[in-house]
């Protein structure tokens, strides 16, 4: 609309600018100066293009201020100083072919809002050329450089050429009003991309321990990032569930209830089952031999051992599904068995196209680039965990067609994938260019003695144990705060749950995931610090706020139409701003697929909400009639920031 009436106003006022020339030129050539019409139509020209070049200046700023187009979704900040900063840097030092960008939020604000730091390492890049510029210089330079722009206020050079750079009040202050108008809405997605995310996976009949805890965490919470940015999601449960174990598991069912095909049998504690079974299988021979015979019969899927083998899956599958309940995990079950058919067509395509060679027996790929092969066959004709990835990766580039292949397993298993996309990349499964094939792989929990995390008796701690463990611990800590005398039983036990798993599932994401980390539940509970428990008690703070004042989502919705948020406040501005940074953190997860900056930046924003929260008054209850008295800061505090979550 502006835009349209810019032109409107330009058009006219540059027509009306050539009649003033050519009429001045007119009066300057006329020798009789008491003909006045043309002087009259100047004089008349001149004002209307005084008020017209007044009126066009007001639109150009105007739309100066008004941010670039991204619908309803919110800007990136950064993103947009570094196309703005890159333009710059550009411009002013063509003597480079890619220089370096780097443009970064300021803690402090007395340096400005984000800063560029480029000019001192173009500095170096000149000097390696023999070119000898002070950073300074370059920094005027780029300064210099800078295009029009509806965001920064002020640039400034500091030290040996940093460039402090201050955003507008007014475009922050609209940036707010949109987030408020529009709700926290996900970034433009050019295409929707298909994503498998690997997670959890655990091993049939036997337990799942802290590995496949953090696996379920972090694939879990990533899923949840994919989702939220719009893309369409498959979350895979790759189980162990297909292997010689069975043989003697199945083997063992049939002795222990020879029943089984009519009635279910009672197994309650699966993996005593599968020790007993372990043991028969290491001392009988008889039933070694027989155990290999199930193996062989199930897998050609004889009925009766399908459904034995049914049986035993289920035992396993109850067992996982109590954790899922527990940490509100959604996951699709496909195990290793899905992929046996396929096994045995990507053998053959290896084999069709000469990659694989025989070793004592068994058959096996190189890779270039890989230490070691991969066996794609054992001696005794079977396959592996190599074979069964490789199917795997291949019917989720080809049947799933996914755009982004995620697989969340222990840092350990970093080399088994290493080789399994080197071997898909060179057969041309896909280009690595196009589809995007990572292993995020994690560090291994360690108990508060820095050891690995095992029980007091040295067992391996099983999921469900601790996940009780850290029910008791949350309620301890909630009857310490004397919630349990404010809080309905129901309510406790809610708050109980939510604090138990938010907790444990927040120490995880907190932590960069490459790193090991400590197990420790007293350091998880602390209502200090970047922990789940604070992050509770600031959101609950700000719920009772907007209670309080009495706002919900519809009020503030409406009323940020009409009432321009006010940042004049030191701490108004800073909350301001750190609102607005979750574009740019959501980028940088989605990279990296590090969740950890996600969890440093919601602590930020909890504790600069507090210190804007204790600056500035929002609402009091009055201690005698239990009334509010009017708010102090009327037009922006109070509402507005107390956004019911
Ligand atoms: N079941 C495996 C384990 O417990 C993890 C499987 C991970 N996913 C995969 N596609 N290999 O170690």
């Amino acid at each position: 609309m502006d835009g349209d009436r810019v032109n409107e106003y330009a058009t006219k006022f540059l027509k009306q600018e050539s009649e003033i020339q050519s009429l001045s030129a007119e009066l300057e050539g006329l020798k009789n100066p008491q003909r006045s019409s043309p002087s009259c139509r100047l004089d008349e020209l001149r004002e209307e293009n005084s008020r017209l070049q007044y009126r066009l200046n007001i639109l150009k700023r105007s739309l100066q201020d008004e941010p670039p187009h991204c619908g309803t979704a919110m800007m990136n900040i950064n993103q947009r100083l570094q196309e703005i900063f890159g333009r710059a840097i550009r411009a002013s030092c063509p003597e480079l072919d890619s220089p370096p960008l780097s443009v970064t939020p300021n803690q402090q604000a007395k340096f400005g809002d984000y800063q560029c730091n480029s000019a001192m390492a173009m500095a170096q890049l000149l000097k390696a050329k023999g070119l000898k510029v002070n950073p300074r210089e370059i920094a005027e330079k780029i300064i210099q450089n800078i295009p029009e722009n509806e965001l920064i206020q002020k640039t400034e050079i500091a030290g040996p050429g940093f460039i402090n750079i201050h955003l507008k009040r007014s475009f922050v202050s609209r940036l707010l009003s949109n987030l408020l108008v529009n709700g926290v809405q996900p970034p433009p997605l050019a295409s929707k991309k298909r994503v498998v995310v690997d997670f959890s996976s655990p091993n049939i009949a036997k337990e799942m321990h802290v590995g496949h805890l953090r696996s379920t965490i972090i694939g879990e919470s990533m899923c949840r990032l994919f989702e939220f940015l719009g893309y369409d999601v498959l979350r895979l449960n790759h189980v162990g569930d297909w292997g010689t174990q069975f043989g003697m598991l199945i083997a063992h069912l049939q002795d222990k209830f020879p029943n089984y095909l009519a009635v279910s049998p009672p197994i309650g504690d699966l993996q005593a089952f599968y020790k007993e079974s372990k043991k028969r299988f290491d001392e009988e021979d008889d039933f070694k031999k027989r155990a290999y015979q199930c193996v062989v019969r199930l897998q050609s899927k004889e009925p009766d051992f399908i459904k034995a083998w049914n049986l035993i899956c289920d035992v396993s599958r109850k067992e996982f599904q109590k954790v899922y309940d527990c940490l509100d995990v959604h996951i699709i079950e496909r195990g290793e068995s899905f992929y046996q058919d396929l096994m045995t067509e990507v053998v053959k395509e290896f084999d069709d196209k000469g990659l694989t060679e025989m070793d004592e027996g068994r058959k096996i790929v190189f890779a270039p680039g890989q230490p070691i092969p991969l066996t794609v066959v054992k001696s005794d004709g079977g396959y592996t965990y190599d074979t069964s990835d490789l199917a795997a990766l291949r019917q989720r580039i080809f049947d799933e067609k996914a755009d982004i292949i995620i697989y969340v397993t222990d840092s350990g298993q970093g080399p088994h994938f290493q080789l399994v996309f080197a071997a898909a990349k060179m057969i041309g499964w896909y280009d690595p260019q196009v589809t995007r094939v990572e292993h995020a792989g994690f560090g291994v929990v360690l108990g508060e003695d820095k050891k690995k995390f095992k029980t007091r008796s040295g067992d391996t701690v099983r999921l469900m144990d601790l996940l009780d463990e850290g029910l008791k611990r949350s309620m301890d800590k909630l009857r310490e705060k004397e919630r349990d005398k404010v809080l309905t039983p129901e309510e406790l036990t809610k708050a109980q749950r939510s604090v138990a798993f938010g907790c444990i599932k927040y120490a995880d994401l907190s932590h960069n995931r490459i790193n090991d980390y400590v197990f420790s539940f007293d350091k998880m509970l602390d209502d200090r610090g970047n922990t789940a428990a604070y992050l509770l008690y600031a959101l609950t703070r700000i719920r009772s706020i907007a209670r309080l004042a009495n706002v919900d989502e519809a009020t503030l919705r409406k009323a940020a139409q009409s009432v321009e948020v006010l940042l004049d406040h030191d701490k108004e501005w800073k909350l301001g701003k750190c609102i607005l940074r979750f574009p740019e953190i959501l980028q940088k997860i989605l990279d990296d697929l590090l969740l950890h900056p996600l969890c440093d930046y919601l602590y930020e924003l909890a504790t600069t909400f507090t210190e804007f929260y204790d600056s500035c008054y929002c609402v009091e209850k009055d201690r005698h009639t239990g009334n509010e008295p009017p708010p102090r800061r009327t037009s922006h505090v109070i509402p507005q920031w107390c956004v019911p979550a």
